[in-house]
């Protein structure tokens, strides 16, 4: 079969392989679509810290199960499937608690352990997810809306709440859809007028502001009747970012990190504590997660065409890969097609 390897970074290298034995309770997927997100990009810069090489990237993937070995008798040989790309021990207390999405040794398909860029691939059975009647291309986009869900219903965003997302990219664009789901009031926050723009036109998202300008509190204000967000989502991954949100959160308010960076966070405890403040983490997304995205894009919620910019066959992705790190180029999803 075809595989595309990362070998090093900068480097992505076409390869023929044996299709993979099906180990016990493991399922056989021909990939059908195969989304490209900021974890490819950055694997493939060599900016992605603990990154290994050779790596095949490709975590946001869907496609046909060919087979499985011992699969429960509600999936049907060529059903149109996606999976959780996150394989868990199942033993660990994260496990345990029903929290499989921070297992203590979480495998992340296409990050940890080789991923999606190849026809065939096999994948523990209970990581399936049905089709449920979706297109390709929409089953390939539930992983990553499910991160914005996730993040979402960390936070339990209730009806009416000013929900301030900071940073608008295809992560933080999943917040806002989701957001906007729960009953929210959406104020989409970036310091890229571009993003900002398609906040508005593509997603309806009623406020914006950049955080570049000189007055952003009293913007915030104005637009919560004073009150200021009740929930601060961060998806920049941006320490400054993070650091200077804690300002906007209201009193009693949550303050949800979906957004990753590398260095510490800090803040002052005054202001947080006279706020009584929550602060939490949102790490990659539960099964139930992926069946609330599901619904979403069954119910016309949320629309893939909103997320993909950019389209290329497999044996384009080698040439076009670069170029997808280029801002300038507008990508928000680019999609691969394996036919
Ligand atoms: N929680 C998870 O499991 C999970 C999963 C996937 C990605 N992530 C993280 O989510 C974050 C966002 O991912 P993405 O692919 O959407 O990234 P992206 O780079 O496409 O988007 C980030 C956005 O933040 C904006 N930004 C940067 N600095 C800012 C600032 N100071 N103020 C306001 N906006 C600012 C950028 O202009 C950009 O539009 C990353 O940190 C990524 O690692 C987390
Ligand atoms: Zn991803
Ligand atoms: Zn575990």
């Amino acid at each position: 079969m075809k595989t595309l390897i990362c070998t090093t970074p900068g480097e992505l290298v076409y390869q023929e392989k044996e299709m993979p034995s099906l180990a016990p309770d493991h399922a056989m997927i021909r990939i059908r679509r195969i989304g490209i997100c900021g974890t490819d990009l950055h694997a493939f810069e060599g900016t992605q810290p603990y990154f290994e090489y050779p790596r095949i990237l490709g975590h946001e993937l869907s496609g046909e199960l060919i087979k499985a070995n011992g699969a429960p008798p509600e999936f049907k040989e060529g059903e149109a499937v996606t999976f959780i790309p996150y394989f868990n021990c199942g033993t660990c207390i994260a496990c345990r608690s029903n929290k499989p999405n921070c297992c203590t040794t979480l495998k992340v398909c296409g990050v940890h352990i080789d991923g999606g860029m190849v026809e065939y691939l096999t994948v523990p059975i209970r990581s399936l997810v049905h089709g449920q009647g979706l297109s390709f291309d929409e089953l390939a986009l539930v992983e990553p809306l499910a991160i914005g869900a996730h993040g979402v219903r960390r936070a339990a965003v209730q009806p009416g709440e000013f929900v301030l997302v900071i940073g608008a990219g295809p992560i933080g664009l999943g917040i806002m859809e989701f957001a906007r789901i729960a009953g929210a009031n959406v104020i989409a926050m970036d310091i890229n007028e571009h993003r900002l723009a398609f906040c508005k036109d593509k997603l309806q998202v009623a406020h914006t502001v950049n955080a570049k300008d000189a007055d952003v509190t009293e913007q915030l204000k104005r637009i919560t009747n004073n009150d200021m967000p009740t929930v601060v989502i961060d998806a920049t991954g941006s320490q400054k970012a993070i650091n200077n949100a804690f300002q906007y959160m209201a009193h009693g308010a949550r303050y949800v990190l979906v957004g990753l960076q590398k260095g510490e966070i800090s803040f002052s405890h005054p202001e947080f504590h006279k706020r009584e403040s929550t602060l939490m983490s949102s790490r990659n997304a539960t099964r139930e997660d992926f069946n609330h995205v599901i619904t979403s894009m069954k119910n016309g919620l949320v629309k893939p065409a909103t997320y993909i910019t950019h389209r290329v066959s497999f044996d384009r992705v080698k040439d076009e890969f670069e170029s997808w790190l280029n801002p300038a180029n507008g990508v928000i999803k680019a999609m691969v097609s394996m036919e």
